[in-house]
C-alpha cells in the first residue's frame, strides 16, 4: 500500500516534468536498455502473447506504437507490470533501445 502511493506520487511527478520527444533519445544508453530490457525478462510476456517471438510485438503491423512519446510512456506502463524496481531513466534508455531496434521514430 505505502509502496503504491511512492510509485504513484512519483509517477505524477515524472508526468509532470515530462515534454518527452525523440529528441531525449540522443541522450540515452541503447546498449544499457538492451540489458536492462533482458534483465527485467520484458519480453516474458511478450513471447507468450506472440506465440515464441517477444519481439514481434514491436514490428507487428497494428502495433500500438506510432511515436516516440507514446513509446516512452508505453516502457513505464510496461515496466510496472514486472514489478521490476527501474530508475526513471532506465526508462529512457529502455525506450531508446526498441526505438533503435524496432520503432526507428526520428
Ligand atoms: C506482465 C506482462 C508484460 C510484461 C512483463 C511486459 N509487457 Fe510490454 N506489453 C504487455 C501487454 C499486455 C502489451 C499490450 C499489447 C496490446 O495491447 O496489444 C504490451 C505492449 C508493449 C509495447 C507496445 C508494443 C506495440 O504494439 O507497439 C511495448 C513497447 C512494451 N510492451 C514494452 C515492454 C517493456 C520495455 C517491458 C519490460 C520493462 C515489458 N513490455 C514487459 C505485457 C507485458
Amino acid at each position: 500500500m505505502k509502496h503504491g502511493a511512492v510509485l504513484l506520487a512519483l509517477a505524477v511527478m515524472l508526468s509532470a516534468q515530462h515534454a518527452f520527444s525523440a529528441e531525449n533519445f540522443k541522450k540515452t544508453d541503447p546498449a544499457a536498455g538492451k540489458r536492462l530490457f533482458d534483465e527485467a525478462k520484458c519480453n516474458a510476456c511478450h513471447d507468450k502473447m506472440m506465440k515464441g517471438d517477444g519481439n514481434r510485438i514491436f514490428t507487428r503491423p497494428d502495433r500500438r506504437i506510432t511515436s516516440a512519446p507514446a513509446l516512452e510512456k508505453m516502457v513505464r506502463s510496461c515496466i510496472d507490470r514486472t514489478g521490476a524496481s527501474l530508475f526513471p531513466e532506465d526508462a529512457e534508455h529502455i525506450a531508446a533501445y526498441l526505438n533503435e531496434q524496432f520503432y526507428k521514430f526520428k
